[in-house]
């Protein structure tokens, strides 16, 4: 017997040192973990358990039956993260450059597989040359059970990329369809096709890290949800962004103890100000809101006209979209519009309220924006936000103009609780233009056309540039005072707690792509 436990010693053994020593330095020389030290620090202590650690790829080609390392270049498993079970897999750079042969992708699936039979959410943790060369298709069928499983998963379970080193050509896929992609800075990448490539077909040249690094991600595709300066910060954030989530669609997020108290926030009294065409920084309107330091931004350099991101409010989980006034004075454009579209149908997906602050004064407008199909992109948060069936309240804190501000959750498209602060502007469009339409011909006529128009100015201004019209008809349930607005939503939010909404019988919506 003791020779049989001392063979499975020596093969765990083995497979724990997956491409080798050499190897490992070689990972550890670049600064990065091994998939297996990756998978410790993110996992609860002793949590992990193994799946799939002596699999073998089934190679005879190029010399690989001789090639043969366990666990064929992935760690696959469970375990918990602050006590919740989840399901990960790590790419192991030591073994073919983490490359993804048939028996590599078989595994992935597996796990996949049973993270959806039980409602978990699922980790990778991506550091991988690509298909694996000497397989040829039967690497590319193996990508493509992942993506399958990827689309399968969506809306079921979270799914969460990390990319942790290289992950290029049809890889990029998987991450792409997953909800959240976290990159580590200066030692990732991604991209469809190399500079090599780039450099042949278009003649541009460029490194792989402006090409595909972290920060061409973060700030110019958006491809990157999040960047994080090391292998450990990114793990780190990884628990984060998961303590805001549920383990699946039928759940709601985990609350967190939380004592309420008097929940005047007088700090929000004074950040509108009084000249209502100069910027402040809708941060600061967040963070006046919601619990002490629980905002996690996604999309933090992208499309910085918008904000969105996971806080607490009273303890619970709520998706915040708010308009950010210090960039571009927070008008939807193209990219912005996609940026806040995607965040709402994931928040939708798995039960996370939403929280939309606005203060708009309409969509971005010029020919880059028109050509590049504003229309269409301004649709999807639109539809996004008019399809979201979980509790939805906005607060209006100061413009609401035109199409933006039926698009940012109005009343009319749903919204459960439509709040504005007394500075609140709802209107077609600001009074400048408004009266120099309307009043066109009487400014004309007058003896003094620019006295006229600021006398014409204030008579719209007057009329409309006020949050009262609005709450006339009911489309404002409550103008509120700013240092009351946590309390009000607090109880708005627990209110809603049991909100339910039949949809119309359908195979899926067909949202503007
Ligand atoms: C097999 C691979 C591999 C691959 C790397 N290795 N990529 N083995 N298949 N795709 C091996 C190397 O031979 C080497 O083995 C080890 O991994 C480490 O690689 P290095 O080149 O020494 O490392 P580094 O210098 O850090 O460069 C990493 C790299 C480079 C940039 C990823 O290896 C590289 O360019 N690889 C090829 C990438 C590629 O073209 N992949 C196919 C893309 S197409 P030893 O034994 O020396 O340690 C694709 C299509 C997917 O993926 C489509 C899905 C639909």
């Amino acid at each position: 017997m003791d020779s049989k436990i001392n063979k499975l010693n020596e093969l765990n053994t083995l497979a724990n040192l997956g491409g080798g020593q050499k190897r490992i330095d070689k990972q550890h020389a670049n600064k990065k973990l091994t998939a297996r030290e990756r998978i410790n620090y993110l996992m609860d202590a002793s949590s992990f358990e193994e799946i799939g650690k002596l699999v073998t790829h089934r190679t005879t080609d190029f010399g690989m039956q001789d090639q043969i390392y366990l666990g064929d270049g992935v760690v696959t498993g469970y375990g918990t993260i602050n006590n919740r079970l989840v399901y990960v897999y790590a790419q192991d750079f030591t073994v073919f450059g983490g490359s993804l042969s048939e028996t590599h992708a078989e595994k992935i699936c597996k796990i996949m597989d049973m993270a959806v039979k039980v409602g978990a959410p699922i980790i990778g943790l991506n550091d991988s040359g690509g298909a694996r060369i000497q397989e040829g298709v039967r690497s590319l069928g193996g990508y493509a059970d992942i993506f399958y499983r990827n689309v399968r998963a969506s809306g079921v379970i979270p799914q969460i990329s990390a990319i942790m080193g290289p992950c290029a050509g049809g890889a990029v896929y998987s991450p792409a369809i997953t909800d959240f992609t976290i990159m580590v800075e200066n030692s990732s990448y991604m991209f469809v096709t190399g500079p090599n490539v780039v450099k042949t077909v278009t003649n541009e040249t460029v490194t792989s890290e402006e090409l595909g690094g972290a920060e061409t991600h973060a700030s110019k595709s958006g491809v990157a949800h999040v960047t994080t300066l090391n292998d450990v910060e990114c793990l780190e954030d990884i628990k984060k962004l998961l303590s805001y989530l549920p383990q699946n669609n039928t759940e709601t997020p985990q609350a967190l103890n939380f004592k309420l108290e008097d929940e005047i926030r007088d700090v929000l009294s004074d950040i509108i100000p009084d000249n209502a065409n100069k910027p402040y920084d809708m941060h600061s309107v967040i963070s006046g809101i919601i619990d002490a330091d629980s905002f996690y931004e996604i999309h933090k350099d992208y499309a910085e006209s918008i904000i969105v991101g996971f806080a607490r409010l009273g303890g619970r989980s709520v998706g915040i979209v708010a308009n950010q006034p210090m960039s571009f004075a927070g008008v939807l454009g193209v990219k912005s519009s996609r940026k806040a579209a995607r965040f709402t149908r994931f928040c939708d997906c798995f039960n996370i309220p939403l929280l939309v602050l606005v203060d708009v004064p309409g969509f971005l407008p010029g020919t880059d924006q028109e050509w590049d199909g504003i229309i269409v992109h301004g649709a999807k948060l639109l539809y996004a936000l008019s399809e979201a069936t979980v509790p939805r309240v906005t607060v209006i804190t100061r413009k609401a103009y035109g199409g933006a501000y039926d698009v940012m959750n109005s009343k009319h498209i749903g919204a459960d609780f439509n709040f504005a602060w007394p500075g609140a502007e709802i209107a077609v469009m600001g009074a400048k233009g408004a009266s120099e339409i309307i009043f066109k011909r009487d400014i004309a006529a007058a003896d003094n056309p620019v006295e006229k128009l600021a006398e014409k100015e204030k008579e719209y201004a007057d009329k409309f540039a006020n949050p009262y019209e609005a709450a006339k008809r009911g489309f404002i349930d409550e103008v509120i005072l700013p240092k009351n607005t946590r309390r009000k939503l607090i109880k708005a939010f627990a209110s809603l707690e049991n909100k339910k909404v039949d949809t119309p019988k359908r195979k899926h919506g067909n949202i503007p792509l």
